[in-house]
């Protein structure tokens, strides 16, 4: 789980003089603020924060909100993920540009008129990624935070509040050919090595999985079984030096077929297992 936007820290100051628009000035302005208080694609999010902003004083009210931190997707009201957009409400987990590969993958494996599940959907990035692949699938949603769960909704998502598999029709048993997750993965004790903006302002619930961050895994790891058709894919991201602990926990719940996860950097990002052979 990387950052949520740039690295900021707060500066204070007033958005300068022109009208919001495409004022060229405007945004060089815009992103030589943005780039002191450390911001790593400061031009980017100038343009984007002038698109998102209706007037000057609209502006000055979001490039303050940066400034203090805020992630860039809450101050936008939206993010871009795997080029679909994606409405993302203050207080939501911010889809990362890591978890695309994952989605991409979960579309792959997912047929053109199969079933998908996306656990712990957030603002439902994953699954809006699924439907926009595989108009013709059918894909629903579980969350367990009724902020996340209504951005999810309003993102045109069919999510289902609650915990985990919990909300799930029973009909799905059984049928499910992709249940996807990027589940709460970071060790409690390891949250201070997130960058600034997640661990101030992200929900605590959307990033820590217990002491060793694998609580959540786990019981996905243990449920999945029930859902999944024989043949079905459970497709699951953690963290880096998490996977062989993952790998081991697939294997001993008796998936038949393993296999590892690389994101878009080539770094191991998660675990395939697929029920039976
Ligand atoms: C790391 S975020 C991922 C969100 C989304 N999949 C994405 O990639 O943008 C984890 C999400 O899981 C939700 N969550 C945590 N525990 C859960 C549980 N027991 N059942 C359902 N959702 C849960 C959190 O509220 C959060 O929205």
């Amino acid at each position: 789980m990387g950052a949520p936007g740039g690295r900021l820290r707060p500066e204070g100051g007033r958005a300068p003089g022109p009208p919001a628009g495409t004022d060229p000035d405007l945004r060089a302005a815009l992103a030589v603020q943005l780039a002191r208080a450390g911001c790593v694609a400061a031009e980017e999010e100038a343009a984007e924060l002038v698109g998102a902003a209706a007037d000057r004083t609209a502006l000055a009210a979001l490039l303050s909100r940066r400034l203090a931190g805020e992630p860039l997707a809450w101050v936008t009201g939206s993010t871009r993920f795997c080029g679909v957009d994606v409405a993302v409400d203050p207080g939501v987990y911010v889809p990362r540009w890591q978890s695309q590969a994952l989605a991409r993958q979960a579309a792959r494996l997912l047929p053109a008129d199969g079933v998908a599940v996306d656990l712990c959907t957030g603002s439902g990035a994953i699954a809006l990624v699924l439907r926009s692949v595989r108009p013709g699938a059918t894909v629903v949603a579980t969350e367990i935070d009724p902020v996340a769960a209504a951005c999810a909704r309003r993102n045109g998502v069919a999510v289902h509040l609650g915990d985990l598999d919990g909300p799930l029709p029973a009909e799905l048993a059984r049928r499910v050919d992709v249940l996807v997750a990027v589940p709460p993965y970071v060790p409690a004790g390891a949250l201070h090595l997130l960058p600034g903006d997640a661990r101030v302002h992200e929900p605590l619930a959307a990033l820590v999985g217990g002491a060793t961050g694998l609580d959540v895994v786990t019981r996905i790891v243990t449920s999945g079984l029930g859902w999944l058709r024989p043949g079905g894919w459970l497709l699951l991201e953690v963290g880096t030096d998490q996977v062989a602990a993952v790998h081991r926990l697939c294997a001993d719940a008796g998936y038949g077929r393993l296999g590892v996860h690389a994101g878009e950097d080539g770094e191991p990002r998660g675990v395939l297992a697929r029920r039976g052979r």
